[in-house]
């Protein structure tokens, strides 16, 4: 089985952050998953239409990744029951042309995962992620959805979610729905080649 390249994006910039401790036992959950770990979010200037041409190289890294990339998995935390700005920012970016190419994340398989220690595990969060990702054209996996509530109650000293939790279970059959959701993206796109 050809590995599936995901690109992990952690809404937080937070050393012990409990999104990307998700993200880390998603690697694991995933033997036919290639990770790639962004953690340049921090680093991306605001956006700025003015700054646009030529991109910043930050940006250009972050958008070669993406291109690379069969899939892109997101875990983000809630804050103010909205997407954090550090990922929005990068997501406003991505949202953008590069040359002739069009914006990064168009069309791309997504899924979008997330945790909390609060009761509502990120509800908030991804529904305006959702949003946001649908006016970019992403390809985003509807089903399951994913919240990690008291996810500071979750985790073992080694960041690992309890063998065959409930939560294991959903976060593998995440992973499972992005692969087969890029592997439908790609099916459409070698038919719709052969047609043209
Ligand atoms: C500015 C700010 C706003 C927050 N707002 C929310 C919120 O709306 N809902 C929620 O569940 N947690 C909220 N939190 C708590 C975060 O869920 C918590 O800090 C979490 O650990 C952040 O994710 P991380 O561990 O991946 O960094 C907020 C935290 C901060 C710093």
């Amino acid at each position: 089985m050809t590995p599936l390249n995901v690109l992990a994006i952690s809404g937080s910039l937070r050393r012990d952050s409990l999104n990307t401790t998700l993200l880390r036992e998603a690697e694991r959950l995933g033997p036919h998953h290639r990770f790639d770990h962004y953690d340049g979010l921090g680093r991306l200037p605001h956006f700025n239409e003015d700054e646009e041409h030529p991109a910043p190289s930050a940006v250009s890294d972050l958008r070669r990744r993406v291109q690379e990339a069969d899939a892109v998995l997101i875990a983000s935390p809630e804050y103010n029951a909205s997407v954090p700005g550090a990922l929005k920012n990068a997501l406003d970016w991505l949202s953008r042309p590069a040359g002739d190419d069009g914006p990064a994340l168009a069309l791309k398989p997504v899924a979008v995962v997330g945790a909390s220690p609060g009761p509502f595990g990120t509800v908030r969060a991804q529904l305006a992620l959702r949003q946001v990702l649908h006016k970019m054209n992403a390809r985003v996996v509807q089903q399951p959805e994913f919240l990690l509530f008291q996810a500071h109650q979750q985790f073992d000293d080694d960041g690992r979610l309890p063998e065959d939790s409930p939560a294991q279970q959903l976060l593998r059959a995440v992973l499972d729905a992005l692969t087969q959701l890029a592997a439908s993206e790609r099916q459409q796109a070698l038919t719709g080649a052969s047609v043209h």
